[in-house]
């Protein structure tokens, strides 16, 4: 059994879960944002919206034994009527967490959660073309790669990183 295990966010746990993810958007290529473009306060908003009653998205965290965050998914559907059966993922696990099982758990369970929310037919993501380990965690889910956005991330380097988007679609497998 695993020692993590997975709950809805909750208000309180924002402050925390931007400053892991702060920290992991320092190492160049994980991340689209800088640091400095990540505040408490969106965590909060996406938070309220998306575990609201009516809102049908979904903001998972993880915890381990003690009920320490260990890291956070979530389900955002798109706002437009034609679009809202798409739904955008975000996963981040939390830095000194990473390899050992809390991304799959979460993938698990957002995957689980989209199988059995009919509205939902869609999961999209952009992942960096360098993030093998996401992508192979992605792929292991049923995503599929959808396309390339090319040279869409500069980094202080001067060297350019391609993303490359992926997605879920219901009955697919
Ligand atoms: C990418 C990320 C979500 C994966 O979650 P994780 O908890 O580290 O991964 P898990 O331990 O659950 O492993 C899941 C799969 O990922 C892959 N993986 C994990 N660690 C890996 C490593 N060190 N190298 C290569 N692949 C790896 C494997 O395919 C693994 O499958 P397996 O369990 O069958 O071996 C996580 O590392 C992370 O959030 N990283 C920082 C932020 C980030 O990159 N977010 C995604 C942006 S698109």
């Amino acid at each position: 059994m695993s020692e993590f295990s997975v709950r809805a966010a909750r208000v309180e746990d924002a402050q925390y879960l931007a400053a892991a993810e702060r920290e992991t958007a320092r190492t160049p290529g994980l991340l689209r944002s800088k640091p400095e473009e990540l505040r408490d306060e969106t965590f909060t908003a996406r938070i309220e919206q998306l575990e609201s009653p009516g809102m049908h998205g979904r903001y998972l965290v993880a915890v381990d034994a003690q009920g320490s965050l260990v890291g956070h998914a979530l389900l955002d559907p798109m706002p437009l009527i034609q679009c809202a059966h798409v739904f955008r993922l975000t996963i981040v696990v939390h830095p000194g967490h990473t390899s050992r099982g809390v991304g799959r758990l979460l993938m698990n369970a957002l995957v689980a959660w989209a199988s059995e929310n009919e509205r939902l037919e869609k999961i999209e993501l952009l992942v960096r073309s360098t993030n093998t380990r996401a992508i192979r965690l992605y792929q292991s889910c049923g995503f599929v790669a959808e396309g390339r956005l090319c040279r869409v991330i500069k980094l202080p380097s001067g060297e350019f990183i391609d993303d490359i988007a992926m997605a879920w679609h219901r009955g697919a497998r």
